[in-house]
């Protein structure tokens, strides 16, 4: 959305056309509130925006098909080691010479996933905070053998579209999610130990430390299974470090397939 929004011809990529639909109508959706603001006088050139937006992106449930003729490659699949591996591996047979491989991943390393190519030097780590069209920052992952060409073009694309970039080296988490997930999972086992209510631990920090949203709400809101893949990947590199400890309770929850807002419920109910 960002990308096309900014003048990038985008193809979105996914498994099913139904999926594919859904996620035009969410973009369809987010690019009325941005519009709502940013033409907030001038309902026309709103119009136009949108138009000219949703000219720029098709989709595809191809990947292979259309990655020829793909400049920059940007996967956000599912945060699994293997299965990203495997379609960057079969992406990298297609793509041309010059294509540039990134992955949004929130805690695999990029070193790992650039090895399953043949293109080390143009790969690199692209990671955007929900929800993109709102947040500003990306933070752009620079592996040792990533060039100093392929950095600058993912720091000169991030600004292409709006955004603010920073560089962390390889690091599992990065910057944000180094520090967000164990403050979110700290949450979580102060309401196990039963210290407090969750409501009011997501009042206490949103009134207390002025953020945006509680640790349950923003836990709800990123998908409880999307927070389970990550301390899990973490605590298996590290199982001795207390705050990569897997939570019983947001295990059982991820179990019970309540996933956060996009299920209905996770640790609160949105029906
Ligand atoms: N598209 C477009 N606009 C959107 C939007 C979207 N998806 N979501 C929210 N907005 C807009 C709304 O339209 C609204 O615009 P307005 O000011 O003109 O009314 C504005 O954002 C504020 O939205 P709301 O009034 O609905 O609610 P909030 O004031 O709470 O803001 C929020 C929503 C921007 C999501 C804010 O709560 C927030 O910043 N939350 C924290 C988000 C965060 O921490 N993200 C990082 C998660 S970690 C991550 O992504 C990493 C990954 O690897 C796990």
């Amino acid at each position: 959305q960002v990308a096309a929004a900014s003048g990038h011809t985008v193809v979105l990529v996914d498994q099913s056309d139904e999926i594919l639909k859904k996620s035009t109508k969410g973009i369809e959706e987010s690019l009325k509130r941005v519009t709502k603001k940013k033409f907030a006088d001038k309902p026309e050139a709103g119009a136009e925006f949108i138009e000219k937006t949703l000219k720029n992106l098709t989709t595809s449930t191809d990947a292979v098909a259309v990655v020829h003729s793909t400049d920059l490659v940007i996967e956000a699949i599912v945060e699994n080691q293997e299965i990203k591996n495997e379609l960057f591996k079969r992406l990298d047979k297609f793509a041309p010479e010059h294509t540039i491989f990134a992955s949004n991943t929130s805690s695999l390393q990029i070193t790992q996933l650039a090895n399953s190519t043949t293109r080390q030097d143009r790969f690199g780590g692209l990671h955007f905070f929900n929800p993109v069209p709102m947040m500003k920052l990306v933070e752009v992952i620079k592996t040792p053998m990533t060039s100093q060409k392929t950095f600058e073009s993912l720091v000169d694309f991030s600004k292409a579209v709006g955004k603010s970039p920073v560089s962390c080296k390889d690091t599992p988490g990065f910057i944000v999610n180094r520090l967000l997930v164990p403050y979110m999972m700290e949450a979580v086992r102060l309401f196990e130990r039963g210290d407090a209510s969750k409501e009011d631990i997501d009042v206490a920090m949103k009134l207390g430390a002025g953020y945006p949203m509680g640790p349950f709400e923003l836990l709800d809101y990123v998908g409880l299974d999307t927070s389970k893949y990550i301390i899990d990947g973490w605590h298996s590199l590290e199982p001795s470090n207390p705050l990569f400890a897997p939570s019983p309770l947001l295990n059982k929850l991820v179990e019970e397939k309540k996933l956060g807002k996009k299920t209905g419920e996770g640790f609160y109910k949105y029906k």
